[in-house]
C-alpha cells in the first residue's frame, strides 16, 4: 500500500490581497514521501481551491526562483522544501509588495513601467 492511502498532510495557508485582514485557510492534502511544498499547493488548486493564487515555473528545477514563499516563517523556495506530516504554514514573502494570497511582485523596482 502506497504512503499516500494512508497519510495527509495539512497545510495552513495565508489568504487576500494587500490591505485585507489577515486570513488563513487550512487543507489536507495526501502525502507521498519526497513531496514538496509546491507538489501540496499544486495539488489544492487542483483538487480544493481553483482560487489559491501561487506563482512557479521550473516546478522543481530550483531555476526560476519563482516560488518563493514563508514557509514555517523561513523563506525557502517552495518546490525545493520538503512537505512534513508536522504541519506547515506557508505565507508571502513578508519583504515584498503582496499580490494575492502567496503571490508577491518580485521584480525590481528600476525594472518596472514608469507610469
Ligand atoms: S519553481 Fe522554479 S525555483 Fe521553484
Amino acid at each position: 500500500m502506497s504512503d499516500r492511502a494512508n497519510k495527509a498532510a495539512r497545510l495552513h495557508v495565508r489568504r487576500g490581497a494587500l490591505g485585507d485582514a489577515a486570513r488563513y485557510d487550512d487543507f489536507e492534502v495526501p502525502y507521498e514521501d519526497g513531496m514538496s511544498v509546491l507538489d501540496a499547493l499544486r495539488w489544492i488548486r487542483i483538487h480544493l481551491d481553483s482560487t489559491l493564487a501561487i506563482r512557479y515555473s521550473c516546478i522543481n528545477a530550483n531555476a526560476c526562483k519563482t516560488c518563493m514563499a514563508l514557509v514555517n516563517g523561513v523563506v525557502e523556495y517552495t518546490c525545493i522544501a520538503k512537505l512534513t506530516l508536522e504541519g506547515t504554514t506557508v505565507e508571502p514573502l513578508p519583504k515584498r509588495p503582496l499580490i494575492r494570497d502567496l503571490v508577491t511582485d518580485l521584480l525590481p523596482e528600476k525594472e518596472k513601467l514608469l507610469r
